[in-house]
């Protein structure tokens, strides 16, 4: 999957706010204003760092990723975070050295959900908050996939080609729903206190407290 997201790096900001209609940065700041606690934030999945670009937290701002393509731009982009090529499912970091993590389109593409949970809960604090915004596997799921299927597809097609346009409509249709996320989240000892939903309930953003 690195290999993708490697090769779509240089597009990827522009295909993003058309695809979403210029929403992506709405969703993406209520997913910041949700976390409340200061401290140092984790961006899992920080693709070219826009959520960190975007957080005003004290503390330190790390992301991680596993596409270098996508952390170069990051590093261009936000010349004070800092970046590091690792997998969400084993993490790098000492126990407690979070305040709060955001995933930002990140959730459905990591592979062993679990495994990731109880990293990132070992990686927070005592009361840390993990904030979660990603498509919903909801009625308007099938709206999007027709969308993506026909009148985006030459858009689509023309910006990243034929390969990586059918794995972002596979990951679509491979979205889950709220309350399944919501089961991963307290299966592995989290909270959900906040859940909004966008754009007729395509998108959603959460966030969960470290009980
Ligand atoms: C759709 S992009 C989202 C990027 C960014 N967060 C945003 O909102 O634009 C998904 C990103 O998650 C990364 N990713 C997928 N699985 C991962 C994992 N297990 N560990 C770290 N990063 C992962 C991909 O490399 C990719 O950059």
């Amino acid at each position: 999957m690195s290999q993708i997201f490697d090769e779509v790096s240089k597009l990827y900001d522009p295909f993003l706010k058309a695809i979403t209609f210029g929403g992506i940065d709405r969703w993406q700041k209520a997913l910041i204003e949700f976390l409340d606690k200061e401290g140092n934030r984790l961006d899992v999945g920080t693709g070219t760092g826009e959520v960190l670009k975007k957080s005003t937290n004290r503390g330190l701002k790390v992301g991680i990723d596993l596409s270098m393509g996508m952390l170069k731009k990051a590093k261009d982009k936000c010349p004070y975070c800092y970046f590091l090529l690792a997998d969400a499912e084993n993490m790098p970091f000492k126990e407690l050295s979070f305040r709060t993590i955001t995933l930002s389109l990140v959730f459905r593409h990591i592979e062993d959900k679990r495994a990731f949970l109880k990293e990132a809960y070992r990686v927070l604090e005592e009361g840390g908050q993990i904030g979660i915004l990603d498509i919903n596997k909801f009625a308007g799921t099938k709206l999007l996939s027709f969308l993506m299927r026909y009148p985006l597809k030459p858009l689509g097609l023309l910006l990243f080609g034929r390969e990586r346009w059918d794995f972002f409509l596979h990951s679509l249709e491979n979205s889950l729903s709220t309350l399944e996320v919501k089961r991963y989240l307290e299966g592995e000892g989290f909270r959900v206190s906040r859940l909004n939903r966008y754009m007729l309930g395509i998108v959603y953003v959460l966030r969960a407290d470290k009980t």
